[in-house]
């Protein structure tokens, strides 16, 4: 028995590959640092869903259509956002996609980046802007959340960081999906399954509370401090650790490297750097042989500060983009025709014996 289900293989997949000991993800045969920054959301989404999902034509054309026709069913329910927050807003809007559209595979990613978007502005009470169906997704999500156009600069780096999580193994929020998608639920119930695990702090949402711990060390030499004490409180520091990864999750330094390349950071970077070394001595001191590392959401914080999504849009946007994987695996798991359903093991009391 395995509570929390480490180590179990619960599927075969032939989409991507989370090595922990070596510190290394591997999507459709590529390692990742082969894909982030070097091709774009589009490319890598078709290549992770090659030979499972069909597209009727190339991938940013089918992307852009996805918006739209997605963005056609959700502006009627802006009014809707108001007083949820933008991720709460965005499994609202998912719920509304249907199972039944013709093309649901592009109608999830298009409707996961429309409806991230809408829901960080109706958070904000700003009404929801129209996708531009010609445009690069990263692009068209960026300027559908902000309002205004990115430069070249910061469509890449939402671009790199879009690769950058669009897969990665049996995670929960996959596993949610696949679990869904096993009963043969549909495609857009597996992808609002994937939001609701996603959106916990243990998992995607942790990113947002990265900025809240920098905020509060507030300067490098406050971080020993801060850090030990907050696991003396026994908290964990959001970042760091990983059920997987017992070395530094690639995904970090990729990320690091995208937030490097935009302007302005240089400040913002050395300040992170400092607190992550620092918070990388008080693990190794505080919790020795737990082998904790910095993780993903990381540097996911402050790439995404940086492009200027307000803190609690951070999770919408990694829904944003993991939907193109949560697609790939409920298609993949629906395939085998067999519904997911392990065992528990009762440890309630039973019933008298009849006399
Ligand atoms: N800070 C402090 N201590 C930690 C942390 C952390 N971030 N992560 C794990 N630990 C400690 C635990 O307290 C535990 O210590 P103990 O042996 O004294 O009880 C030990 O390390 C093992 O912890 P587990 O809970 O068994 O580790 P698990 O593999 O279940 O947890 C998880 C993985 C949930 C990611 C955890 O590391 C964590 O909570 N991290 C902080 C939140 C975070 O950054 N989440 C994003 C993860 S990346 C992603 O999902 C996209």
């Amino acid at each position: 028995m395995s509570i929390g289900l480490d180590d179990v293989i619960a599927a075969e997949t032939i989409l991507s590959h989370v090595d922990g000991e070596a510190g290394r993800l591997i999507i459709r045969g590529h390692d990742l640092e082969e894909l982030a920054g070097r091709v774009s959301y589009e490319d890598a989404m078709a290549l992770l869903w090659d030979g499972l999902v069909p597209l009727a034509t190339d991938a940013r054309t089918a992307l852009g259509q996805g918006r739209a026709r997605a963005f056609a069913l959700l502006s009627p329910l802006a009014p809707h956002l108001r007083g949820l927050t933008p991720v709460e807003g965005m499994r609202l809007l998912l719920a509304a996609l249907p199972d039944s559209d013709g093309a649901p595979a592009t109608l999830a990613v298009g409707g996961a980046a429309v409806a991230a978007a809408m829901a960080v502005r109706g958070a904000q009470g700003l009404s929801p802007l129209a996708p531009d169906p010609a445009a690069g997704h990263a692009a068209d999500l960026l300027r559908m959340l902000r309002g205004a156009t990115p430069d070249a600069n910061e469509a890449k780096a939402l671009d790199t960081y879009l690769v950058t999580i669009l897969d990665h193994g049996l995670n929960a929020s996959t596993f949610t999906a696949r679990v869904v998608a096993s009963t043969e639920a549909g495609l857009l119930s597996a992808v609002v399954a994937g939001l609701c695990a996603l959106k916990g702090p243990l998992h995607g949402g942790a990113p947002g509370p990265v900025l809240d711990m920098l905020d509060d060390i507030g300067t490098a030499d406050r971080a020993e401090a801060w850090l030990d004490a907050a696991i003396g409180r026994n908290e964990r520091l959001m970042g760091f650790g990983h059920r997987v990864y017992k070395v530094r999750d690639p995904r970090a330094d990729v990320l690091k490297g995208a937030v490097s390349r935009l302007k302005g950071r240089d400040n913002r970077i050395a300040f992170a750097e400092a607190v992550e070394a620092t918070a990388l001595q008080v693990l190794a001191r505080r919790k020795p042989g737990r082998r904790l590392d910095t993780n993903v959401e990381f540097y996911t914080a402050l790439l995404l500060e940086a492009l200027g999504v307000p803190r609690e849009g951070f999770t919408p946007l990694f829904g944003a983009g993991r939907t193109g994987g949560w697609v790939a695996h409920a298609v993949e798991q629906a395939k085998t025709g067999r519904i997911i359903r392990p065992q528990s093991r009762y440890l309630g009391p039973w019933p008298a014996e009849a006399a």
